[in-house]
């Protein structure tokens, strides 16, 4: 069994140091490749609660009750206050076409406040002077006013609350909107968001409500926004690719049961829901709109995914059906960057985006090769993507458009589409990868990578690590060097899945995690982060020497600073590595911001959310390079480090990491 060498003490290193050789790395001020400028990035999909209840910032869970033939309507999350009876109705007059349960409320004491609550997405961070948004819908008789409420669901205790005058009519539904902001800070995240009105002065005994919403501030101060703390989290690792909308997510359970993003454009009320691919409901709250906005504000260019076809259980689209997804697919794209005077261009105009967004790549479907094989993978071979590749080029010529699978998964694919390769695997396998791009020609992405099993473990069939750690970060910073030496056709890569709620998750390895008011840095968002916060306008051709020292040197040309990305992994005897490194016009005297990230003794430790410490340190130092123009350095057993000469003030992320 083969288990990560024990890294031996700082102690020890030093001495270690001097005894071995150093490696001498000799980088040319020019033969190098212009890189694709955005190489690291993630894929985001509802996995995990990583939507519904994550990154999109609804706090009301089951707010509209929807439903699918998989997720039939339930009381999920709400109960009643004081003695009110909660029954879910199909009415005759639906709040709209697709949300048509809704919830009766009735009172049955005649007299005080009766209502429901809700416990929000396990839990509800309540802090005090934060503008809470919402909004419900009511049907039926009442005179009063209604009471919009945050508490302890411990001790009853009200943080905050604010009447809503009714405006309900027996007639039709009726938007009540209001703004609350709590005077007291909870203790803790286990609190509920309640409704109440006066018994006494309800009409017919009942009320029907439906689509009961609360937001808190949003990211960027987006409507329907994202949650501002998961948000910030990946700003901070710097991403500059985002690939939407994922994943199975994308493909659905069935051909007829897949992410359709016309279904969640608009008004929340005309949103019907999706039928999740990993165990819930969805609200398609969190829509191919709020996808875009949130890829500007992160500033990201988007790998968008169109669906082709095909779905998890096999469902393949026979080549006389798959026109209306062609069609589909290229409404999509003029949705994204159409002019404002197209028909799609004007809806996104008409939701409020009328510049067009930029859209380079397009990704035709998800995991092909996987799903109903073998006939799946072939009918895309023989049919789908060509159709889709031709249709796309046609209409948009400037495109780049990708195949679902790569030239690793026996496909040979047509110019001038691109490939995408997924990686989950043990830290030796990622490590073992490094070069596997080296020669290739047709332009990639790596749209799904992270280290999850243990090295030695039983691999795909085993069980995931419970958490990052950080033996498997070194290992994507090796296979993200080998990317990166090849960024003129290596497009940029993905991390997958990108975020956990620790309440409820299916996939245990994910760079952030979090619950209701937490959220946790993983190891591999340290790795993830120093890389991509020095970018890379061209690499450069170095010396070739690698193992146990992986590397990639480059320079930025915005900045005019050389830039030197490195990971040492298993070094003999867990020794020190010493460098030799000099740039071709490097004078004497130069400097250069040394940083090194190393993790615990012991390989397998993780950041946990239980604990909130820390393990990965950080260590930087302003180096100068010698008389010749060389950096000497010494690179621990399992670092991750980046060297770079750019004056502090160019450089595009110049902050310390917390
Ligand atoms: O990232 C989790 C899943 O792994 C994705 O949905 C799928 O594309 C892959 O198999």
């Amino acid at each position: 069994m083969v288990l990560f060498k024990l890294p031996t003490l700082v102690g020890t290193l030093a001495c270690a140091a001097s005894l071995v050789a150093a490696i001498d790395i000799s980088v040319s001020s020019t033969g190098g490749n212009a890189t694709n400028g955005h190489q690291y990035g993630f894929l985001h999909e509802d996995i995990n609660n990583s939507g519904d209840g994550g990154l999109y910032a609804e706090l009301i869970r089951n707010r509209a009750f929807q439903i699918s033939e998989r997720y039939p309507a339930t009381l999920d999350g709400w109960h009643s206050v004081d003695g009110a009876k909660l029954l879910l109705k199909n009415l005759s007059e639906p709040l709209s076409d697709v949300l048509i349960t809704s919830l009766n409320v009735a009172a049955t004491n005649k007299q005080g406040q009766v209502g429901f609550r809700n416990d929000g997405y396990w839990g509800i961070n309540v802090k005090a002077r934060q503008k809470y948004t919402g909004s419900f819908w009511v049907k039926g008789n009442y005179s009063g006013k209604f009471t919009a409420s945050l508490q302890s669901n411990i001790t009853g205790e009200t943080f905050g609350s604010v009447k809503v005058k009714s405006r309900a009519t027996s007639d039709e539904w009726v938007e009540h909107d209001f703004e609350l902001t709590p005077s007291k800070n909870a203790p803790n995240a286990n609190n509920t968001f309640a409704i109440t009105f006066d018994a006494s002065s309800v009409g017919n005994g009942s009320l029907d409500f439906n689509l009961i919403s609360l937001f808190p501030p949003t990211y960027k101060g987006r409507k329907n926004g994202m949650r501002v703390d998961i948000a910030e989290a990946l700003e901070g690792f710097h991403p500059t690719l985002f690939r939407i909308p994922g994943g199975n997510m994308l493909e659905g359970l069935t051909n007829r049961t897949w992410w359709d993003w016309k279904n969640t454009l608009g008004p929340l009320k005309d949103r019907p829901g999706f039928t999740g691919v990993w165990g819930y409901q969805q609200t398609n709250g969190l829509g191919l709109y709020e996808y875009l906005q949130f890829a500007e504000d992160l500033g990201t260019t988007v790998v968008l995914a169109v669906y082709d076809g095909l779905s998890l259980n096999g469902d393949i689209t026979p080549e006389d059906q798959l026109q209306k997804f062609i069609d589909g697919a290229l409404d999509q794209i003029e949705f994204v960057r159409g002019p404002v005077d197209s028909k799609w261009g004007s809806v996104r105009a008409e939701l409020g985006h009328p510049e067009p967004w930029k859209l380079e790549y397009v990704e035709v479907g998800n995991e092909d090769w996987l799903s109903g094989a073998p006939e799946g993978w072939d009918t895309f071979k023989e049919y789908r993507f060509p159709k889709f590749l031709s249709a796309i080029n046609e209409a948009y010529p400037d495109i780049q458009v990708i195949s679902s699978g790569s030239n690793y998964d026996g496909y040979n694919i047509p110019k001038p589409a691109g490939g995408d390769y997924h990686v989950y695997a043990e830290p030796d396998t990622l490590v073992s990868e490094f070069n596997k791009f080296d020669n290739i020609t047709t332009p990639h992405i790596v749209g799904e990578m992270a280290a999850i099993h243990p090295n030695g473990g039983t691999g795909w069939d085993g069980p995931q690590q419970p958490f990052p750690w950080w033996g498997g970060a070194v290992g994507e910073a090796v296979s993200l060097i080998g990317y990166e030496r090849n960024s003129d056709r290596i497009i940029g890569a993905a991390y997958a899945p990108i975020i956990r709620n620790m309440n409820r998750w299916q996939w245990a390895i994910t760079m952030i995690q979090f619950t209701a008011d937490t959220v946790t840095r993983s190891t591999s968002w340290y790795v993830w982060e120093l890389f991509a916060a020095h970018t890379l306008t061209d690499t450069l051709p170095a010396t070739s020497d690698f193992d146990p020292l992986y590397y990639v040197a480059g320079k930025n040309a915005n900045t005019g600073g050389y830039i030197f990305k490195a990971a040492v992994y298993n070094s003999t005897d867990g020794a020190d590595v010493p460098v030799k490194l000099s740039f071709e016009g490097i004078k004497a005297g130069t400097t250069g911001e040394l940083t090194i990230l190393t993790g615990p003794e012991n390989p397998y430790g993780i950041n946990s959310p239980y604990t909130g410490v820390n393990v990965v340190k950080t260590s930087k130092t302003t180096i100068k390079s010698d008389k010749k123009g060389t950096f000497q350095f010494a690179l621990p057993n399992l670092s991750v480090a980046v060297l770079d000469t750019s004056p502090p003030k160019y450089r595009r992320w110049n902050r310390a990491v917390e």
